[in-house]
This record gives C-alpha cells, sequence and structure tokens, in this order.
C-alpha cells in the first residue's frame, strides 16, 4: 500500500510531487522517489522518510513528474527497490502500487530476452513490458503491458519523448485532480486538495492520459465520460492543525465528529437499511465483514444489533471471508471500512456480491472501491484520517451504526427516545474524557516501561479491549492482548506476573460482578491492575492499583468513552516510549493488497 502521485502543470513538477508525497506518507514510508521530465529524464531515489529525498534530491527541472512513497512487499526497503522503476534504456518511469502476481514469470521470459534487471521488486517488469513494446505510442505500449499483468496495481507512467503522464488502475485507488492549467494523479484525496477539490475517480480497467491542459479516460480503446464529485475535505483537515501528531489532532476531533454525525438526526426517518436487509425474516442474520480497527465496530455492532432487534449476527474477519471454501449463507452484509481501498473487504465484497448478498459499505471516503461496489453505502463524517491509527474514525463508525439500529420500526418508541436522548449526549461525554486527559497520562508514563500489558473487558466492551490492545500495538510497539475478561484464566493467566499490567475496562453494568472477580483474581497473581470505571464508582479504588475515570452514563454507549480512553492511554504510552506515533513502523493506513 504504497502512495504514488503524478503532477502535469505550468508549476515546477518537483516541489509539487515532494508536498503531494508528504501527504501520502502514511500509506507507506520505507523509502521513496522521484523522476522528472524536462529537457530529459531524470530519476531520484531515497531510503526512509519523503524528508530524507526532500533533503538529497538534485534540483530537476521540469512541469511533468511522478513520485512514490514506499511500503515494501516484493524487495526490502531500498534505495534499488524504492519506485520509480525503469528500462535498461532509462526512456520511461514508473510508479506502481499493488502487487504484480505473475511477475516472476514475466521477469524470466524478459530476461532470456535481453533486458537486465537490478531490483528485486514485482513491478520492475512494467517498464521493462514497456521497453519491449514501444513503437513511438506510450499509451499504446502501456496498453499491451496491462493486457499481460495480473494482479493489482494502480500505476502512473512518464516517457521521454512524450510530454504527457499515463496512468492506469486495476484493484489499487487512484484519483485524478482537476486544476487549472495543472492537473495531479494521486492514490488518495489529500494531496489534491493543494489544488482542486474537483476529482475522478479511477475504475478498475480505465486508463489516463494526463496533460497540463486536459485529463482524458479511456476503457477498452474507447474515451468516455467520467463524473466529476466535488471534495467536501479541505487543507485544513489534512495538516496537523497546531498538534504535535495527527493521531492526537484525530483524537480531540471526535466530540466534533460525533456532534456532526447527530446533526439532523431523525430516528423517525427511514433507515438505509431495514429488518429486510438484517434478515431475520429469513432467519439467516446478518454478516459484518471488516478488518482490524473495523472488525472491532462490527463486534460493537454486534452486541447492540442482537441486544436491540433480536436479529443474530456473525462479524467475521474479511481476510478469512476470502478464503472460505464457501460462503455460508447470509442474508446480507455490511462492509465496514474507513477507507474503502481494504483489498481483503473488497475482495470479500465482491465474493458476497457474487453469492446473491445485498452489501452495505460503511466507509469514510466518497467515491471509494467499497463505496462503488456496494448496493448502498453509509458515509461516515469523520473528515480525512491520516494517522495510521485509526480513532475518530472507529468513534464515527460506532456512531453510524448506532443511529442506524436506533432508527429501526421493531424498537418501541420509549426505549427509542430514551436511547436517542442519550445517544445526542455523546459528544459532551467525549469530550469530558478529553478535559480528563491528565489522569490518561499518569497512566501512560506508569505503563511505559513495560512491554507485554492485557485488556479486558465483557459483554459490549470485550471488543473494546480488543481496540485498546490493537491501539498500543500498533503505535507503542509493547505487546498487548485484548481478551474476554472471562476467558484470561484458561490459559492467559499463566503469563500474568508483577510486570504484566492489566488494563480492565469495568462498566457499571450487569457484567460489574463478574468484572470485579476477575480484578481479584488477576491481582492474586501479583499483576497491577488499571481500571478503566465510571467516575462514581468508588469500590473499585480498592481493588485496582490505578483508576482512569469515565463519565456515568447508558452502558449501550459505553463503548465510545472507554475507546477514546484507551486511544489516549495508547497514544501517550507510545509519546513516553518515543515512538513515531503517526508512522509506526510496518504499518500503512490502508491496506490496499491481500
Ligand atoms: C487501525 O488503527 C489500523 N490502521 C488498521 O487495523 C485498520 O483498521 C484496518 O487496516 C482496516 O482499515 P479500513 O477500515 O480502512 O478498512
Amino acid at each position: 500500500m504504497c502512495g504514488i502521485v503524478g503532477y502535469a502543470g505550468n508549476r515546477e513538477a518537483l516541489p509539487s510531487i515532494i508536498k503531494a508525497l508528504h501527504k501520502l506518507e502514511y500509506r507507506g514510508y520505507d523509502s521513496a522517489g522521484v523522476a522528472i521530465l524536462g529537457t530529459e529524464l531524470n530519476i531520484f531515489k531515497a531510503c526512509g522518510r519523503v524528508s530524507s529525498l526532500e533533503n538529497n534530491v538534485p534540483t530537476f527541472n521540469g512541469k511533468i513528474g511522478i513520485g512514490h512513497t514506499r511500503w515494501a512487499t516484493h524487495g526490502e526497503p531500498s534505495q534499488i527497490n524504492a519506485h520509480p522503476h525503469t528500462d535498461c534504456s532509462r526512456r520511461f518511469a514508473v510508479v506502481h502500487n499493488g502487487v504484480i502476481s505473475n511477475y516472476q514469470q514475466l521477469k524470466e521470459e524478459l530476461i532470456a530476452e535481453g533486458h537486465r534487471f537490478i531490483s528485486d521488486t514485482d513491478t520492475e517488469v512494467i517498464p521493462h513490458l514497456i521497453e519491449k513494446y514501444y513503437g513511438g505510442d506510450l499509451e499504446a505500449a502501456v496498453i499491451k503491458t496491462l493486457n499481460i499483468l495480473t494482479g493489482s496495481y494502480a500505476i502512473a507512467v512518464i516517457a521521454q519523448t512524450e510530454n504527457k503522464m499515463v496512468v492506469a488502475k486495476n484493484g489499487s485507488p487512484l484519483v485524478i485532480g482537476l486544476g487549472s492549467k495543472e492537473n495531479i494523479i494521486a492514490s488518495d484525496i489529500p494531496p489534491l486538495l493543494d489544488y482542486t477539490n474537483r476529482v475522478i475517480c479511477l475504475d478498475d480497467g480505465e486508463l489516463g492520459i494526463i496533460t497540463q491542459e486536459a485529463v482524458k479516460i479511456y476503457k477498452n480503446g474507447r474515451l468516455i465520460d467520467k463524473p466529476v464529485s466535488i471534495v467536501d475535505w479541505n487543507t485544513e483537515d489534512v495538516q496537523k492543525g497546531g498538534y504535535e501528531h495527527f493521531m492526537l489532532k484525530e483524537i480531540h476531533e471526535q466530540p466534533k465528529v460525533i456532534r456532526q454525525a447527530l446533526l439532523n438526526y431523525n430516528s423517525a426517518a427511514e433507515p438505509i437499511i431495514g429488518s429486510d436487509f438484517m434478515g431475520n425474516k429469513a432467519g439467516k442474520g446478518l454478516l459484518i465483514l471488516a478488518c482490524g480497527t473495523s472488525y472491532h465496530a462490527g463486534l460493537v455492532a454486534k452486541y447492540v444489533i442482537e441486544d436491540l432487534l433480536d436479529v443474530p449476527v456473525r462479524v467475521e474477519l474479511a481476510s478469512e471471508v476470502n478464503h472460505r471454501e464457501r460462503i455460508i449463507p447470509v442474508a446480507n452484509a455490511i462492509a465496514i471500512t474507513q477507507s474503502g481501498e481494504t483489498a481483503d473487504v473488497l475482495i470479500s465484497m465482491k465474493k458476497l456480491i457474487d453469492a446473491g448478498c445485498s452489501t452495505l459499505a460503511i466507509t469514510n471516503v466518497k467515491g471509494s472501491s467499497a463505496a462503488r461496489l456496494a448496493n448502498q453505502t453509509l458515509y461516515m463524517q469523520a473528515g480525512p484520517e491520516l494517522s495510521v491509527a485509526a480513532t475518530k474514525s472507529f468513534i464515527a463508525q460506532l456512531i453510524e451504526m448506532y443511529k442506524l439500529i436506533l432508527m429501526q420500526p421493531a424498537l418501541s418508541e420509549p426505549l427509542k427516545t430514551q436511547l436517542v436522548s442519550e445517544l445526542k449526549l455523546m459528544p459532551g461525554y467525549a469530550q469530558w474524557v478529553l478535559d480528563h486527559e491528565d489522569q490518561i497520562r499518569d497512566c501512560a508514563n506508569h505503563i511505559s516501561p513495560y512491554s507485554n500489558v492485557f485488556y479486558i473487558g465483557r459483554g459490549i466492551n470485550y471488543p473494546i479491549a480488543l481496540e485498546g490492545a490493537l491501539k498500543i500495538k500498533e503505535i507503542s510497539y509493547i505487546h498487548a492482548e485484548g481478551y474476554a475478561a472471562g476467558e484470561i484464566k484458561h490459559g492467559p493467566f499463566s503469563l500474568l506476573q508483577n510486570d504484566t499490567p492489566v488494563v480492565a475496562i469495568v462498566s457499571k453494568d450487569f457484567t460489574y460482578e463478574a468484572m470485579i472477580t476477575n480484578i481479584k483474581e488477576i491481582k492474586s497473581r501479583r499483576a497491577p491492575v488499571i481500571a478503566v470505571a465510571q467516575e462514581d464508582d468508588h469500590y473499585i479504588e480498592q481493588l485496582a492499583d490505578r483508576v482512569i475515570r469515565v463519565p456515568n452514563m447508558h452502558n449501550l454507549f459505553s463503548p465510545i468513552v472507554n475507546a477514546i480512553t484507551l486511544q489516549l492511554l495508547a497514544y501517550y504510552t507510545a509519546k513516553y516510549r518515543g515512538c513515531p506515533i503517526d508512522f509506526p513502523r510496518n504499518l500503512a493506513k490502508s491496506v490496499t493488497v491481500e
């Protein structure tokens, strides 16, 4: 899941490309490179962050260029394996996001024909194939090349002799920004916002010819008209706004995100999906599929749907759905995906759609592949999320699920009224957590020296224990496990010692007594306990070593304040450990390869 970018316009391409790569760094940051077309084609690549490319690249002049920031799939991070890749004659330069699955066989054929390869990447076959097929027409050579590639790709190609850029897509995302006297392509929207909010989303099998003056899109060799969507994000949204990290900024945006999502919310309105979609009539139930943090949002939704609507819900990891021999019959499916580009989710959506399922996508990105694939789409209104660790998007996913469930006609009016009025208090409760950040910072200081941490929760907060563990793993490099509290005595107990802190989510509901028992069992194994407990829970102080308070509220919505609390705990723990919070090693924001 690399980030590719291309510029054709009236400004110098190099500074524009570098600026855009900085805005795509969350997609991969182990190496980067540019190719600039001026009087000649100049290529420069560097290991590490975009800043090391920026600090070392010579001043190449030219108004057309491409760039790349890498998340290595084939070939370790190195200057040689960094993109752009070129051919033997160095006439063509290519940047690529995705995986060419038949590259080995193509590489062997090209080597047999005399081509010399210098990298270990799958991508390098592309410029060599273009060189092989080039007869004076770049797009013809690119089309011939694409016809023999298998796998996923978004590519941008420039050539020594041609004053244009050719782009194409299959599986990996590619958007085109229409500026005035300049056009820019990228793997995602943020870099486009410096130039325009008019965007074209390329679909699989489409090819684009980009010049300073025009953008032409072809499908099967024929020029086609593409809808232009107006993006309602602006450059401020993709800047840190005075915060040290995007993650902290995005955590602090959550009260506003919730308030925005609840604006004009009318639980009496017709829900986008109803009981038919949920299939309780057919007794088949509902499937929710997702990955990572979005999967945890799906688990919370399962508890709420089953508790309030009595509809059986299966929540599955999308990467597992893809490798099942056969699809277990379900009524329909909800795909939850912040980016809308997660390959595992897209592949399983296609499988379910082929199996006759209707799909609802809950996503944060307008025009994303998931939105275009699904029968219906519910947009989260979280705004662009740049930190690799998902925070506000998780809360926005929960809010959209709560809103959807509370619109269901199966709910009694008195219950609906009570829950909707509680839901509308959420922005205040989220702000309460942010206003009491100090207590969390202290606990983070306490946790930061440890190398193993457990998270436990019960019922609707079991998924939040999973999410808390994922957050601290992602950004602080502490090994953490989330467990259903009742489960740890069935094995993980053996790991408990005085250097394995346990973060326990203790809600004042029907799980309270059982959680207290679990904490006593953990204490008897001398493991330190940090309890996340409601402000009026005074008993817990007698048991836990430390207590992080959250506001009293209806338990159904407690995942929201508990999740924000654990996001901050992970953030400050990573800060105390001096970790690169927005760009944790080996990760990327949107996982566009299987
Ligand atoms: C979460 O912090 C991670 N970035 C990751 O687990 C993420 O949630 C997962 O890759 C799913 O992404 P999506 O929501 O964009 O599909």
